[in-house]
């Protein structure tokens, strides 16, 4: 880190997914105050900023990604005080706050498309969405929504609306102005506000390619899957966003040292780091690590590409192991006592890392997915896939803070949002705090050394040859981290342990499963 870093170039960061993380007022929601009476906790953990997860006025179709008022404050999650209390006091912790905005969608509910469904077809209120005729019944291309089913919506008077989400969050056409003029007018409330930078939800989208072609018929299975985003996908990283971001940063550049962020499912390195050039956004999650399997090579190739982007475009990479839209990463390692193990050598490898590093509320507890029962699945893929789908609500249980039984503190209602699985008894902060070995101990460590040892210094990292299934690599301030997926001990790279993942075998040699951070 060089002084004239910006804040986030580095920065360790935490996901607050509003709804999961602490309920002040007992309806088994989470909300802003609750997130407010828990901020000692985050600054306990070492973290830099907090991102949150929309808590605007929303219908909750998609949990708050479904916006009905980007300038207001949903009343499950409390109101513009209870915002401005929580970033007072999170600056006073000495942590900035990010907010989520959601350009590429509104809700059904948001007055503009209460407006569109009740003017004619070609008319100003219906020109703010993406309306068009069909053939007949058919809908105007063959795109299917990310969340299940045709992207397609017709309404009574025979056209058509876009939704690459649910049905409840109608897409905005960009191509007029009035759009741009309103997330401007948003991102200067929020700014105003106190906010230290935006995360950009599907910041690949917005922009529709002429004419709406349809996808290749042979290509459209594999365009069902969850934000995959695969190449020649017509309906993402259109040539268009960039101008978009373009206006995005010069907003942001208003107010000194803001950050914009962008969430951007788009594989190929040269299409993804074109959204990072000095005149667009200052960064955009990389989700290498999100979809690497757990295997030594395949997580050096993605370190190297995520690396490589952001290298070429001047920008400072961003590593993830996991969100709220995805498995969460004890579970995709193997679960139980082996996905742990995993999940905690991949933790020393993510925070050994150049770069800024996005934990996911939850992921610093070892929480596993969980597998919940039908009736209580909320997320709106269930229900468009047909049932074949259960959607993310298993990485979304809320967070378990102290005591014996659900809601562990999360609430005072028994009846969480979602239900709280009883064997969290062990995952609770309050146990994992008072236990060195734990998770949670594991990362304040962790963090604490990133933060002050100065061997964590350098943008680059260099890689050593080692046995199969294995990695080390060395940044310039003299740190070595060094990973074994091989099923077997090794032995490990000279220098002073400064901390490992597990216990090292008895001759010193590294186990497999376990990462060793050494200068
Ligand atoms: C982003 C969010 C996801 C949401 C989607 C639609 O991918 O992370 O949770 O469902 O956008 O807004
Ligand atoms: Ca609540």
């Amino acid at each position: 880190m060089t002084s004239r870093d910006p804040w986030w170039a580095n920065a360790v960061c935490y996901q607050v997914y509003v709804r999961s993380f602490a309920d002040s007022n007992g309806d088994g929601i989470g909300d802003l105050e609750g997130l407010r009476s828990r901020l000692g906790y985050l600054e306990l953990l070492g973290v830099q900023a907090l991102w949150l997860t929309p808590f605007y006025r929303s219908p909750m179709a998609d949990h708050g990604y479904d916006v009905a008022d980007p300038r207001d404050v949903d009343p499950v999650f409390g109101d513009l005080a209870a915002f401005d209390a929580v970033i007072a006091d999170a600056h006073e912790c000495g942590m900035k706050i990010i907010v989520d905005v959601v350009p590429n969608h509104s809700s059904d509910q948001h007055e503009w498309f209460q407006a569109a469904l009740a003017a004619e077809p070609g008319s100003p209120e219906r020109a703010r969405y993406v309306f068009a005729d069909g053939e007949g019944d058919e809908p105007p291309n063959n795109w299917p929504s990310i969340f299940g089913g045709p992207a397609w919506t017709q309404v009574p008077d025979g056209q058509w609306y876009l939704h690459l989400f649910a049905p409840e969050q109608p897409d905005l056409n960009w191509a007029n102005p009035e759009i741009s003029e309103d997330l401007a007018k948003t991102l200067r409330f929020w700014l105003d506000r106190g906010v230290d930078g935006f995360r950009i939800d599907v910041a690949h989208g917005m922009a529709k390619p002429d004419g709406l072609p349809s996808i290749p018929a042979d290509e459209l299975k594999q365009f069902s899957e969850l934000l995959a985003a695969p190449e020649h996908d017509p309906r993402f990283d259109a040539d268009g966003v960039h101008d978009i971001h373009r206006m995005i940063r010069s907003v942001v550049d208003e107010y000194p040292d803001k950050l914009a962020l962008g969430e951007i499912w788009v594989r190929d390195a040269d299409r993804f780091a074109m959204y990072l050039r000095p005149d667009e956004l200052h960064q955009a999650f990389y989700f290498g690590l999100t979809e690497a399997v757990y295997d030594a090579d395949e997580i050096r190739e993605a370190i190297t590409s995520g690396l490589q982007a952001a290298e070429s475009v001047g920008s400072h990479s961003t590593w993830t192991l996991s969100n709220h839209d995805v498995v969460r990463e004890v579970t995709r390692y193997g679960d139980g006592e082996l996905g742990t193990r995993r999940a905690r050598a991949m933790a020393l490898v993510e925070l050994a890392l150049p770069g800024a590093v996005y934990i996911y509320n939850g992921e610093e507890l070892g929480l596993p997915n969980v597998d919940l029962p039908d009736e209580v699945l909320q997320d709106p893929t269930w229900e468009r896939s047909g049932h074949t789908e259960r959607g993310r609500d298993g990485c979304r249980v809320p967070v378990p803070w102290e005591g014996n039984e659900p809601p562990f503190g999360f609430s005072t209602a028994e009846d969480t949002w979602l239900p709280m699985p009883p064997e969290w008894r062990e995952l609770c902060v309050e146990k994992q705090l008072e236990d060195p070995g734990s998770m949670l101990s594991l990362y304040r460590s962790a963090i604490d050394l990133r933060q002050k040892n100065p061997a964590f210094t350098g943008n680059t990292v260099e890689w050593f040859a080692g046995p199969a299934g294995c990695f080390a690599f060395r940044r310039p301030g003299g740190l070595i981290c060094a990973l074994n997926t091989s099923g077997a001990p090794v032995p490990l790279p000279p220098g002073d342990l400064l901390l490992a993942s597990g216990p090292l075998a008895e001759d010193g040699y590294l186990p497999t499963d376990t990462a060793a951070w050494l200068a």
